[in-house]
């Protein structure tokens, strides 16, 4: 085990910002987490597990120990009567994954190209684009408690998913419906070492959304290939997010907020052009990047922290390739709060981050 100190984290974190671990190790295998958990001064420091870095805002030098996820390989490991079951290490680039998959002959995944960040972070916060969620594709996930060493399994309902939400996300004590253990938070506490994906034999293209909508119009092609489909896509990303090897930033800052029939009407009457989508429960689920926009947000910046010109829901780190250090976190959270004091005042609605802040 090679215990490194003052990492530069800049790479690390899709964001961009200039942060240092103060102590890192790399995890390519459960024997490596083995041997910080038996370390009589590491196994017993606070811990903090680093995918992709692809949905946290650094605020400062890292202090708890940064477990880097490498853990590599994917493979198929089953086929039963309705699936192909496919295996990946988490520390395998998300998108990278999805193009394998595909290559492979295995469709499924296409409508989540170009999610930025690793496959052992995508349950954590149930990825999800154009239609599709992680959800709708997982199989099980083996991951080890930080606390104890041990490695245990976890299938969909015990990771209770929801709306960019897991048993991840949560502290021991919380709550959740959905799990099959509902007082067992697993926020800080576990490593996610492989993840399993169920992709359908009797695949057929998830279409609906609009972006995607507009694609099969252009090309006059009412039933694409998972490969159209992969590169609609991709093309749909490029057009609309930041890359984050050029501007850094985190995919959407806020989550869509869900609010009641009455609550949707009383903004309507205010805001007819609000954009919303109503759900099957009868609530009804708001555009947040509708409500920043029509807040006057759009390329507004705090210091080198600003909001995506294409965009509203994007917050980037405008200073990168720069010669200066680039946006700090604070500027990030500053930003942040101040887009949600005044979507608050306007809206009467608390924007939710999707990152962790760090
Ligand atoms: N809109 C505006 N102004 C803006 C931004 C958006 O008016 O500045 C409007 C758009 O015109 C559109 C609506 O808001 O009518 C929704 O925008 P979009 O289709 O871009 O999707 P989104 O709801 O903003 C969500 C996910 C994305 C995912 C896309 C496509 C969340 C928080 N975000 O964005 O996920 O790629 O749908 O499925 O759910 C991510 O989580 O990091 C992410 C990028």
């Amino acid at each position: 085990m090679l215990v490194e100190n003052n990492v530069p984290l800049q790479a690390f974190n899709t964001f961009h910002i200039v942060a240092k671990a103060l102590t890192l190790v790399r995890i390519k295998g459960e024997s490596d987490l083995q041997a910080v958990l038996q370390h009589p001064e590491l196994g017993v420091q606070s811990k903090f597990v680093l995918g992709g870095g692809s949905n946290i805002v650094i605020t400062g030098d890292v202090k708890p120990l940064v477990l880097k996820v490498e853990v590599v390989g994917r493979r198929l490991v089953e086929e039963t009567e309705k699936a192909f079951i496919l295996e990946a290490g988490a520390g395998e680039n998300w998108h990278d994954f999805v193009t394998w998959t595909l290559d492979q002959g295995y469709p499924g995944l296409e409508n989540m190209a170009l999610i930025p960040g690793t496959v052992g972070a995508s349950p954590v916060q149930n990825v999800g684009a154009y239609g599709v969620e992680l959800q709708d594709r997982f199989e099980s996930l083996d991951a080890v408690d930080l606390a104890t060493g041990k490695v245990f399994t976890l299938n969909a309902a015990q990771c209770a998913f929801g709306y960019r939400d897991s048993i991840f996300k949560h502290g021991a004590g919380a709550v959740l419906t959905g799990s099959a253990s509902p007082t067992l938070g697993l926020k800080d506490r576990a490593l996610i070492l492989r993840v399993r994906f169920a992709l359908p034999k009797a695949w057929k293209p998830v279409l609906g959304y609009a972006d995607i909508e507009k694609k099969m119009a252009e090309h006059a092609c009412t039933q694409p290939s998972a490969k159209q489909l992969f590169d609609w896509v991709c093309d749909v990303r490029r057009a609309k997010l930041p890359d984050p090897d050029v501007i850094g930033n985190a995919g959407s800052f806020f989550k869509n907020p869900t609010v009641t029939a009455e609550q949707c009407a009383d903004i309507i009457a205010r805001d007819p052009k609000v954009v919303h989508y109503r759900l099957d429960d009868g609530s009804v689920k708001l555009a947040a990047g509708w409500l920043i926009d029509s807040c006057g947000w759009r390329g507004k910046s705090v210091g080198q922290a600003g909001v995506y010109e294409k965009q509203a829901l994007v917050l980037v780190n405008r200073g990168v390739g720069t010669d200066g250090q680039g946006a700090t976190g604070g500027e990030v959270m500053t930003l942040a709060k101040a887009i949600q004091t005044s979507v608050y005042e306007r809206f009467g609605i608390r924007l939710e981050p999707e990152p962790v802040v760090v």
